[in-house]
């Protein structure tokens, strides 16, 4: 692996002007004016996977953006790594909170990354990361160093929920098997901080729409004698809370495996500074469920948040009316064994039930997913967990993240394996927020990292089997 670290560290310049350009191009997944954008980000994938030296290059077309694929078959009597990552990025609205704009990539010094950080939507989550696989592939390739079969399957669609990916896996099961899944998705605790994450929660995300009137009314004519949807919703959405902290819909927690005083003693002894955190989030104090740390409420407990809420007048000045309808968008994190569909039901029967007369409520379910937890007595972990080490000069720390990457349950059911979540992000890298980043030492940390991992994973299989 010496030979394909220095090809790294020769080639450093490039891998990061390659990166550059590959940020440049606005792969929103979500708004279908971008929908030409995912397909040249997706073209750009595949020539740079062609470059590096990635085999049977191709881009799938699904009903959605589509999927890139490549592989690297290198002897079948060894294990084989599926990478997984996605090239599409979140919207970066609201676009005036961003010191420079979102596609137009800046390398700029901050306090946490004194050697630069990229300052671009999707550098940090997910392209940045992304990346990585396919420049320490060309360091492993250039050097005839690549130690296992390695295959490549990014996507175009995962910031709004992947809703293709799971069909075209069962099609393409035979081209996608594998040993195990590697994802670079997720953060570190810290740059002298190693992390390796092991478990995700899962979602369940609805919108809701809240009738009263059947049109706007004049505010005062009809105000105090007609139900305001808006004044209803926000109500609605306050009593979703006790006083505790609890999410009071009933049955929410019915499925939650609660953690062993032991878990939870090892899980709140992750480093995590209470101080630096509400300094950088700018608050006085933090808030949730009460009788968890702040570790605890972020990671292996179930939450309910609004995301968005709209109704009524918005515009300059003031309009007296008493609008016709209230919106709002509600993101609900679960934890093992939480179900999605279930916890949706669950929610939209309780929320249509306590809506005050003279309203109606519509839920409309979007994207969901199960929570996924990964074991470290695994040969897997242990790979992972040495090539942290060998490059950061400390063992990595095993975390459960807050997050949400649905399809590791996915691949966990349609191919029988576990994934790897070893991520280099920072959570203060503002990924889905204005400003997003990725350190350079991030970036190219990972790049050393990952050729030790497939060399440590392939020798600990091999020797298994
Ligand atoms: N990479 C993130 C998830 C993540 C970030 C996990 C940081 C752990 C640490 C992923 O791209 C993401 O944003 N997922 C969505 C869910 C998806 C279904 C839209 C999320 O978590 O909101
Ligand atoms: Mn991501
Ligand atoms: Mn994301």
């Amino acid at each position: 692996m010496k030979k394909a670290l220095s090809h790294v560290s020769k080639n450093k310049k490039r891998y990061l002007e390659e990166l550059v350009d590959f940020l440049k191009i606005p792969s929103i997944s979500a708004d279908p004016a971008y929908a030409k954008d995912v397909k040249k980000a997706a073209s750009f994938l595949k020539k740079k996977m062609d470059e590096a030296g990635i085999d049977k290059t191709k881009i799938y077309e699904t009903a959605g953006h589509p999927i890139v694929y490549g592989e690297k078959m290198i002897d079948k009597a060894l294990p084989t790594v599926l990478v997984y990552g996605h090239y599409d990025v979140q919207p970066p609205d609201p676009l005036e909170l961003w010191d420079s704009p979102p596609f137009e990539p800046v390398i700029k010094k901050t306090k946490i990354h004194p050697q630069g950080a990229i300052f671009a939507r999707g550098s940090c989550d997910d392209k940045g990361q992304l990346y990585m696989h396919v420049k320490a592939f060309e360091a492993m390739n250039a050097t005839d160093s690549v130690p296992c079969n390695i295959k490549f399957m990014f996507e175009g669609e995962e910031e709004v929920g992947s809703e293709h990916l799971e069909a075209f896996c069962k099609k393409q099961a035979k081209m996608l098997s594998c040993d195990m899944v590697m994802i670079s998705d997720t953060s570190i605790i810290a740059n002298d901080i190693p992390s390796v994450t092991v478990g995700l929660r899962g979602l369940s995300y609805v919108e809701v729409e809240v009738t009263g009137p059947n049109k706007d009314l004049h505010s005062g004519v009809y105000g105090g004698g007609v139900v305001n949807p808006i004044n209803a919703l926000s109500k609605m959405i306050a009593d979703l809370h006790d006083l505790n902290g609890h999410i009071t819909i009933p049955g929410f927690y019915d499925d939650v495996v609660e953690l062993g005083t032991r878990e939870r003693a090892s899980i709140n002894k992750a480093p995590f500074n209470l101080d630096a955190y509400k300094k950088g989030l700018g608050i006085k104090e933090v808030n949730g469920e009460r009788d968890y740390s702040t570790i605890e409420r972020t990671s292996t407990r179930p939450t309910l948040d609004v995301n968005g809420i709209w109704g009524g007048y918005i515009g300059e000045g003031a309009k007296t009316v008493l609008p016709s309808k209230a919106y709002a968008k509600i993101s609900m994190r679960l934890v093992p064994d939480q179900h999605p569909d279930k916890i949706t039901k669950l929610f939209s029967d309780h929320f249509k039930k306590i809506a005050p007369p003279g309203v109606t409520v519509k839920v409309t379910p979007h994207h969901g997913g199960f929570a996924a937890v990964t074991p470290t007595n695994t040969v897997e972990y242990k790979a992972a967990a040495m090539a942290m080490k060998e490059a950061f000069g400390k063992a990595p720390i095993p975390v459960r993240g807050g997050g949400s990457i649905p399809i590791v349950a996915m691949f966990e059911k349609v191919f029988g394996v576990k994934s790897i979540l070893m991520g280099f992000g920072l959570n203060s890298d503002d990924i889905h927020s204005p400003n997003e980043h990725y350190g350079l030492f991030n970036y190219y940390k990972g790049i050393d990292t990952i050729p030790l991992f497939f060399k440590h994973y392939s020798q600990l299989k091999s020797a298994k089997s």
